[in-house]
């Protein structure tokens, strides 16, 4: 089939690649000439474990094209789908001024009749709000062509982004029971059909349910971890280790083990927008979403769990202390910096008048990018980035984890102890037992278990 995909963002590209992967013929739209440029070059602008040999094996194949004519761009793809940003507004509602100038791209220079599907994770009624943008931008072209706003939000991670759109748990497609709307629906089965060959993972709803189910999935996931880090923080308090509770808790089917992990909090691009996002349509809807204020709310602290643990052990003061820290991207296998726990940390650690040699294996370019903008110049200035996880170590006062990277679960705590001034580890991810911890001489703090370092 032919395929446009409007963003070639985190989603836009996996979902062009994957698309093309299954023999589709693909077209890949951005506004932005450096990102289009670098992909016609063989360049990957994100890190995502399997995406370049997928792009590669595609453009060899002639199956993916980027470009940033947005005139061709209408003309290729029966099925348009629309993955731009949708970053939250000043008051935390979702932004979707570049979902909007999509759509009046595709209705100023569509002929015949196309399914616009939109992939970004937008609000409750934003497909009326782009089947309008469309229609008065076809009515000024003057054409008469006809359309259908589907909506099939995406659920893939980041890290795991190829091997979650290949193996979906589920498709969530939304579409109108109108005519225009039936005739999508086919159009979507035919797309989706290999992913349900083995069994039927597509879950059909009206659009507004779809758009919905997007939010509430995240606000769910969101507010496991949330539960979990308030439950590790008085776990501290009261001599219990979370760890053990986790799976005590985690066993029962009803609860599951996913998501229970205690740490240094969520970040990313979708939790923390997506959270206030709903909250803010509840808040337009006269209604106050009490338990998604408090995720947030926990959230938000939580970031600066792993900081309080720094300067309740040397004090307010960190002028003249150098702290390692392991781990800078939001989570492991990403290079995304965006809302990213490190950058909390690092301002606390940095405005304190502390020096911090920074490791991360692949997020430490983008890192260097967004912590210039976040910190002054002299807080700047006392940050450098370690060339191996080993190097930040040296000399300093304490190691802090951040990023469950695989590549930090299984250090040589031998060499770890000889490079640090003092053997001492906060560890914001639980990577650790504690026991062992102790056995090989170091301090250790996780999330949730000081009970076990206290023995
Ligand atoms: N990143 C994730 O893990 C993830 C997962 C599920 C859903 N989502 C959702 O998918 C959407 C996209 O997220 P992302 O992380 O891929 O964003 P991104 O910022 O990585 O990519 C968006 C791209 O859209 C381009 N763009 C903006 N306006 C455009 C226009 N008018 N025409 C063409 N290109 C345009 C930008 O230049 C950018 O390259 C968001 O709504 C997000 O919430 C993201």
């Amino acid at each position: 089939m032919k395929i446009t995909i409007i963003g070639t963002g985190y989603v836009g590209l996996v979902t062009g690649a994957c698309l093309a992967e299954l023999g589709n013929d693909v077209f890949c739209l951005d506004v932005d000439e450096a990102k289009i440029a670098l992909l016609n070059s063989g360049g990957i602008p994100i890190h995502e474990p399997g995406l370049a040999e997928v792009v590669a094996r595609n453009r060899a194949a002639g199956r993916i094209q980027f470009s940033t004519d947005v005139a061709a761009s209408v003309a290729h793809g029966a099925l348009q789908f629309i993955a731009v940003g949708t970053p939250p507004d000043e008051d935390g509602s979702a932004d979707l001024q570049y979902v909007l100038a999509a759509a009046r791209n595709i209705g100023q220079h569509m002929t015949g009749f196309k399914v616009i599907v939109d992939k970004s994770t937008v609000p409750v009624g934003t497909g009326e709000r782009v089947q309008a943008a469309l229609a008065e931008a076809i009515v000024a072209s003057g054409s008469a062509a006809t359309f259908s706003v589907v909506s099939n939000p995406e659920f893939l991670k980041e890290g795991a982004a190829v091997e979650d759109f290949m193996r979906p748990d589920r498709i969530v497609i939304g579409h109108d029971s109108d005519a225009a709307g039936l005739r999508a629906r086919e159009l979507m089965k035919k797309l989706y059909a290999p992913f349900n060959r083995n069994h039927e993972r597509t879950y059909w709803m009206d659009v507004r349910s779809a758009e919905f189910t997007k939010y509430a999935a995240n606000a769910m996931l969101a507010t496991r971890i949330s539960f979990m880090n308030e439950l590790a923080n008085l776990a501290d308090r009261v001599g219990v280790d979370i760890e053990a509770v986790r799976h005590g808790i985690g066993s029962d089917p009803r609860i599951g083990h996913s998501f229970l992990y205690a740490g240094a909090g969520y970040g990313g691009s979708c939790f923390p927008k997506d959270v206030q996002a709903l909250e803010r349509t509840a808040r337009s809807h006269d209604q106050d979403l009490l338990i998604l204020r408090a995720v947030e709310a926990v959230n938000d602290n939580q970031k600066q769990v792993l900081g309080n643990k720094v300067i309740a052990s040397f004090g307010e003061d960190l002028t003249g202390r150098h702290f390692a820290v392991w781990g800078l991207a939001f989570k492991p296998n990403t290079d995304d910096m965006r809302e990213a726990p490190a950058r909390v940390l690092l301002r606390q650690l940095l405005s304190r008048g502390a020096t911090v040699a920074a490791y991360d294996p692949v997020a430490m370019a983008e890192a260097r990018r967004v912590l210039e903008l976040d910190l002054d110049a002299d807080q700047f200035s006392r940050l450098r980035f370690g060339a191996t996880p080993m190097d930040a170590l040296l000399e300093a006062d304490a190691l802090i984890i951040v990023t469950e990277w695989k590549a930090f679960r299984s250090p040589d705590f031998d060499t770890v102890k000889a490079r640090l001034k003092r053997p001492l580890v906060f560890d914001g991810r639980n990577l650790f037992e504690p026991e062992q911890m102790a056995e090989a001489g170091i301090e250790y703090h996780g999330i949730g278990r000081s009970v076990l370092t206290r023995r």
